[in-house]
């Protein structure tokens, strides 16, 4: 599970534009991944947003006012103090004016002193967001390339409706595309999300994960060892590049990567209707659950009591969740499978490809150390339909997840408006 949030201290600029009613969204997802928030506005952004909504989702005081701040003796060093304990500041939305504050060292107020006082090595993120041809002012695109110049990380608004009601550049991206922003800083890269990791934004990706449960009696049940943890990584990351992600998962004791949507399932059974729900919206189908090929043909309803010295159960065999979606998937749905073999992989893992009508299928080798059930490492080997198949190296199933989405984004369509 990434926890690169967790803990980590983010000051949150936020300039005066309409876009600024999303930053509480902003902050939750920032609270709820671990990492702490201070909220720092410039004046005229309480016209947009409530400082008291934005505190009380950050649990502190939003700072607006130098001299509020600075009323205190203990606070009179209050700016300097926030530029040392950040691990980064974000503003978003920027407006032209802050754009210009900080693109020219100004120091007005709290957002544009702190912004100075940053340690210098300290990941900054900038989100320009206004309206009409604002964007494209010789002006401001004067001061953005100075940002870039400075070493802050620009990220362009997106086309769409504008507040004015003309349509351009300039909106704010959605909060989930700029926490990943926000992850993809921290963890060290300052480059943009490349063309790949764009086209998952807004996109609805469903990802079945860890062991089913298939009822023998009221205390017993059929399973396997499967941990969850690939599913899990996969939703995490997949939700990190802006999807809206729904996770179905069997019982396990991992926690919901933060903006996830989880739905609990215990059998077989239960994991085809909960994904039959999801079908018709999904973007893109991965099967990362270890289903229970059978189930026992009846469920008792009171304890199996032991007689006999042989006992044996019969079973029945249960739906295929996934084979289930390839049957039924539109052309621009996307059906990704996994299959865990132990001998000939690559030809087996091609035909259940086929099979299941999949466009790529990520094979596990039950064989080779490091990979497979409840391990937090996996080598996998990416086949898709026209045959290819390319074995990566040992690596984090948190990679492993990453390495699996940069493939699949070339089966989803171009990047959602
Ligand atoms: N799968 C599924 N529903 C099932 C069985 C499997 O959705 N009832 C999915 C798994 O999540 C995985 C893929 O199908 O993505 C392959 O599963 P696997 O168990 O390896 O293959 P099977 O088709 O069940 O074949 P076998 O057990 O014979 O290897």
């Amino acid at each position: 599970m990434s926890d690169i949030m967790l803990g980590k201290k983010i000051l949150l600029g936020v300039s005066g534009g309409i876009a600024a009613y999303k930053m509480p969204l902003l902050v939750r997802l920032f609270v709820k991944a671990g990492a702490e928030v201070q909220v720092i506005m410039t004046a005229r952004t309480k016209q947009f947003v409530t400082p008291d909504t934005l505190a009380v989702l950050s649990k502190r005081p939003v700072l607006t006012d130098v001299f509020g701040a600075f009323a205190q003796p203990s606070h009179w060093a209050e700016h300097i103090r926030l530029g040392e304990w950040a691990d980064m500041f974000l503003v978003a939305p920027a407006t032209a004016n802050t754009l210009a504050k900080l693109a020219h060292g100004f120091g007005d107020d709290m957002l544009s002193i702190v912004y100075l006082a940053l340690r210098p090595n300290k990941p900054r993120l900038v989100f320009p967001a206004m309206d009409g041809e604002m964007f494209t002012a010789a002006s401001v695109q004067r001061n953005i390339e100075q940002l870039v110049q400075d070493g802050c990380t620009v990220i362009p608004p997106e086309h769409g409706d504008l507040a004015s009601g003309l349509v351009g550049v300039g909106r704010l991206p959605e909060p989930e595309t700029i926490f990943a922003h926000a992850v993809k800083a921290l963890a060290g890269s300052t480059d943009a999300l490349d063309e790949d990791e764009q086209k998952y934004r807004g996109k609805h990706i469903v990802v079945t994960a860890g062991a089913t449960r298939e009822k023998i009696d009221p205390v017993r049940f059929i399973s396997n060892y499967s941990s969850g943890k690939m599913g899990f990584a996969l939703a995490e990351a997949a939700a990190q590049l802006g999807a809206t992600v729904t996770l179905i998962t069997g019982k396990t004791p991992l926690a919901t990567p933060p903006t996830v949507a989880r739905i609990n399932i215990e059998s077989a059974e239960e994991m085809l209707r909960a994904a039959e729900s999801e079908f018709a919206r999904a973007d893109m189908f991965i099967a990362a659950a270890a289903v229970a090929d059978y189930r026992p043909v009846e469920v008792q309803s009171e304890k199996l009591k032991k007689s006999d010295s042989e006992f044996s159960l019969r079973l029945i065999k249960n739906p295929d969740i996934l084979a289930a979606f390839g049957a039924q998937k539109k052309p621009h749905q996307v059906a990704i499978g996994f299959a865990l073999e132990t001998h000939n992989g690559i030809e087996n893992a091609k035909e259940k490809l086929l099979k299941k009508n999949l466009d790529m299928i990520v094979l596990n080798s039950a064989n080779e150390a490091g990979a497979g059930f409840d391990v937090e490492t996996n080598i996998i080997t990416i086949i898709t339909r026209d045959g290819f198949a390319e074995k990566f190296p040992l690596m984090h199933k948190r990679n492993a997840a990453k390495t699996i989405l940069k493939k699949a984004a070339a089966f989803l369509s171009a990047i959602a408006s």
